[in-house]
């Protein structure tokens, strides 16, 4: 049986995920493969009404705690009923954002700890994880001028400078660990598409 890849994206507001998000999309596509592309929180219906609460910002005084339990809430039916299932029909999944953001946001954001955010992880997910997960990094000022000239800021972008910079620095991190590339997004766009290019194109040896 033939079975799809599954591919993350990851890094703080305003580093360019949707535009490469797209380049990755098209890059599986003319490699030969069926993609389907989902985000996170989000790609289900329950967890796009999670995602509603989640980012909504008159909801006042959710804990560190609740904001992670509804993250992996929405990831455990987005993988039971969308990401496995494409996987094992051979569907590539590109995501945008997953388990990774958990650990930045409210493990290293909101000061949860990666120990926490592992625990749940286990529980949630088993040993099930991404085959490449591509981080975007980006100075912290220069990604929340970008994501304010794009929408109003969310629940998540309306946090002080101090907060972003704790979930670049997990980001950061994680990006030493196996199956994992961290991709300098302060460039110029052809630099950064150039770049993941390469890294996607290794996929498919
Ligand atoms: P995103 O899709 O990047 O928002 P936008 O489309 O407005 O750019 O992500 C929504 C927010 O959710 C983002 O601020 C990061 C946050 N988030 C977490 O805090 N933890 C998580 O586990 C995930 C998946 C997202």
């Amino acid at each position: 049986m033939t079975k799809g890849k599954f591919i993350t994206l990851e890094g703080v507001e305003g580093v360019g995920k949707s535009t490469n998000l797209e380049l990755i999309s098209a890059l599986v596509k003319s490699g030969g493969h069926d993609v389907l592309v989902t985000r996170e929180p989000g790609g289900t219906t329950l967890g796009e009404r999670v995602r509603e609460i989640l980012l909504d910002k008159d909801e006042h005084g959710m804990t560190p705690m609740a904001e992670l339990l509804l993250m992996f809430a929405a990831r455990a039916q987005h993988v039971e009923e969308v990401i496995r299932p494409a996987l094992a029909r051979g569907t590539w999944v590109v995501s945008d954002r997953f388990t990774d953001s958990s650990y930045a946001y409210q493990g290293g954001g909101r000061q949860l700890g990666s120990n926490t955010v592992a625990e749940l992880e286990h529980q949630v997910l088993g040993g099930f994880k991404p085959d490449l997960v591509v981080i975007l990094d980006l100075d912290v000022q220069a990604g929340l001028e970008r994501a304010s000239k794009v929408s109003e800021a969310d629940r998540f972008e309306s946090e002080e400078r101090a907060f972003f910079e704790r979930v670049r620095a997990a980001f950061i991190g994680r990006s030493t660990k196996a199956g994992y590339q961290l991709v300098d997004a302060g460039r110029p766009l052809a630099d950064v598409q150039a770049d993941i290019t390469i890294i996607i194109k290794k996929l498919f040896e």
